[in-house]
């Protein structure tokens, strides 16, 4: 392996590797990759966007040296943003819904960024939602300092572009062209838009599918064009939504699968206990949606799955067995055997001697 120096930290964005699954999947005739995305020196895809955006904003002169990026955020495009932001000199103002990990909320502020938390459960037209404050926050400062950009990752085209552009190419060559199915979630719909425009492009018979949490109201529209079940709340991060982002291109998707909280904390319990892959809850609903959407399919197929982020963002939910047992993911008993065991030293060496 040649290894090289990189310039700043933003050279390093993007080529994250991808991982064949190799004992949770076993017994399956279908082969499961996953593209790991917390490789990324941010911990998540969305270093890929936070540049682009950024370059795309700078190139059409939006903003200007010294300005202030605004952004509604589950947490990873603010540190993608702030971490962009630091080596270019931005200031950052992160707006989270109140259920964002703790976790996700000390990096933005160890970035220097301001954070600002807003209530959960709101409609996105509701001015105290999260999409709401940042706008008008960014108007603000815009109106003030004339160099303030709103990323706008749900609708800015440089979302969807650096997927396009980036990751698609980059599965593609990783995989060479062996693909039969591209699995991830949408929570603004460029990961899973991007990558499957350039697939699609490549072999229109790619299946792009979309695993939604329930209580998101993609899947009723890309089904019944309208929303049926109305929004619910659940606890997985980042994925799922309350409104259809331009990002999100329902056209090039071959279906939705639903997979509760549950399936998707335990999956990812097992993602770092049998595979040593440290994801986050989203990956883990991806692989429990993609194994029930694999048995639909006849022939043994090459099955890509983006992992978004990594699991070290929810040390304080997926890895607590006292929050995992408080919201039902978990019985009490089930805990004694698995995660935060805590034993005193004495009390286990009776175990040794
Ligand atoms: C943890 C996590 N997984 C998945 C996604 C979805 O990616 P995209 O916005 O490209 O649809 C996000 C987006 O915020 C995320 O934070």
């Amino acid at each position: 392996m040649s290894l090289t120096v990189s310039s700043s930290i933003l050279d390093t964005i993007g080529a994250t590797p991808m991982v064949q699954l190799q004992k949770i999947t076993k017994g399956s005739k279908h082969k499961f990759f996953a593209k790991m995305e917390y490789f990324n020196p941010g911990g998540s895809v969305k270093d890929r966007i936070a540049l682009s955006i950024i370059e795309g904003a700078e190139k059409r002169g939006e903003l200007k040296p010294g300005g202030t990026l605004v952004e509604a955020t589950s947490g990873n495009t603010g540190i993608g943003l702030a971490l962009v932001a630091a080596i270019k000199g931005y200031k950052c103002i992160f707006v989270l819904p109140a259920k964002m990990s703790e976790e996700k909320r000390a990096v933005l502020r160890a970035y220097g960024a301001r954070v600002i938390i807003t209530p959960i459960g709101l409609e996105p037209e509701d001015p105290m939602s999260h999409y709401s404050v940042a706008k008008k926050i960014a108007d603000t400062i815009k109106a003030k300092t004339g160099n303030c950009f709103y990323t706008n990752q749900y609708h800015n085209p440089d979302n969807f572009s650096a997927h396009y552009n980036v990751t698609g190419p980059e599965i593609w060559n990783q995989m060479s062209g062996k693909i039969d199915a591209y699995i991830a979630g949408v929570g603004t719909g460029g990961t899973l838009s991007g990558v499957a425009k350039y697939l699609k492009e490549k072999n229109p018979a790619i299946k792009v599918m979309c695993m939604d949490p329930i209580g998101s109201i993609l899947s009723d529209l890309y089904y019944h064009g309208k929303v049926v079940t109305p929004p619910a709340s659940y606890q997985v991060e980042g994925i799922g939504e309350d409104m259809l982002p331009d990002n999100c291109k329902l056209n090039l998707y071959d279906g939705f699968l639903n997979v509760n909280d549950k399936d998707a904390f335990a999956m990812t319990r097992r993602l770092i206990a049998e595979e040593g892959l440290c994801v986050g809850p989203s990956g883990g609903l991806i692989l429990a949606g993609a194994m029930k959407y694999a048995e639909t399919l006849e022939k043994p197929s090459n099955i890509v799955l983006i992992m978004p982020d990594s699991g070290k963002a929810y040390l304080t939910k997926v890895f607590n067995d006292k929050w995992m047992i408080e919201k039902g993911f978990l019985s009490p008993e089930e805990s004694k055997t698995a995660f935060n065991v805590e034993v005193m030293a004495a009390e286990e060496m009776k175990n040794y001697v």
